[in-house]
């Protein structure tokens, strides 16, 4: 057992928060510190829940509104030095980044950069709970990092009592739901943007301010984002992460759907989860059930 959660996989513990053990207490109090600008767009997520497909739509977006741009053209950059994930980045290379930019982040809400007096621009991203824990428990497995092998069931109940990366899947949702302080913010659902992809990328080309958008150049976004390209792209598919996976485990593009808990859950533990939910959310008109 690892630190002093005593939890089965290797984390840093830091002001109550759950992370990735390369992720260390100076860095992120500079976060909390980081200097946002208006024109700011964080992606903020639990793990899991579609970071890396909305960033690469937000990419997607920028290139179908430049006319000039040769959208067979393969990335230079990876997602990653593009829109970097800022509790894993050193402040100053964000700091030196051209607007607007797009930052990744898995902070919770209450320890997400933020500044009253610049309203930059939040977009959550939200998946059913039963489907991020199956993802997340591939994840941790498959990150050698984590030093972690144990079974679903274990993981499930670890996930259950916010013993996981980033804690508490329902405290990180229910924060940015609620969104006390009114940040400017945009909640979005993983399963509507499988449900309606151009809806979705319309909306998300609104919200970050861009051009109009028309039925082709979304239908044109949908395709390019799709899970398919998106898993061969190496500039997507954190191919370049390879050398610290595990290689006997799934990729990080694994699978896309919505559902596949179904392959996973016992009929108690998913009844465990749904009570969570009930609990969590009473209040919150959110259904995030996914009882498929
Ligand atoms: P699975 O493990 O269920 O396949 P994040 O980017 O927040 O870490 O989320 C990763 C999850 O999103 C993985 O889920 C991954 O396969 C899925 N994902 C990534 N790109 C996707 C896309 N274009 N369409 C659907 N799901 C995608």
């Amino acid at each position: 057992l690892y630190g002093e959660l005593q939890l089965p996989f290797k984390h840093s513990y830091l002001h109550g928060h759950i992370y990735p053990p390369f992720v260390k207490q100076q860095h992120l109090d500079e976060t909390k510190a980081f200097k946002v600008r208006l024109d700011d767009v964080f992606i903020a997520t639990f793990p899991k829940n579609g970071t890396t497909w909305t960033q690469k739509i937000i990419l997607n977006l920028h290139k179908v509104h430049q006319t000039d741009h040769d959208l067979a053209k393969p990335d230079e950059k990876h997602m990653l030095e593009v829109m970097p994930w800022l509790e894993n980045t050193p402040n100053e290379v964000v700091d030196n980044m051209p607007g607007p930019r797009y930052i990744k982040t898995h902070n919770a809400y209450d320890w997400v950069a933020y500044d009253p007096a610049v309203p930059c621009k939040y977009i959550y991203i939200a998946r059913n709970p039963k489907d991020v824990c199956v993802s997340l428990w591939h994840h941790c497995k498959g990150f050698a990092v984590f030093e972690y092998d144990g079974p679903f069931d274990e993981f499930a109940e670890l996930f259950l009592q916010g013993k996981v990366e980033s804690g508490d899947w329902w405290e990180h949702v229910r924060g940015f739901y609620k969104n006390k302080r009114d940040m400017t913010v945009l909640f979005m659902k993983y399963e509507d943007m499988h449900a309606d992809g151009a809806a979705a990328i319309k909306k998300l080309n609104d919200f970050c301010s861009l051009p109009p958008l028309t039925d082709e150049m979304a239908a044109k976004v949908v395709e390019l984002s799709a899970f398919k390209s998106m898993k061969s792209d190496p500039k997507s598919n954190y191919s370049w992460l390879d050398d610290v996976r595990k290689k006997d485990q799934a990729p990080f593009m694994r699978k896309g759907t919505v559902g596949d808990w179904t392959n996973y859950f016992s009929t108690e533990m998913a009844e465990k989860f749904d009570e969570k939910t009930q609990q969590m959310f009473s209040d919150l008109d959110l259904d995030l059930s996914c009882d498929k």
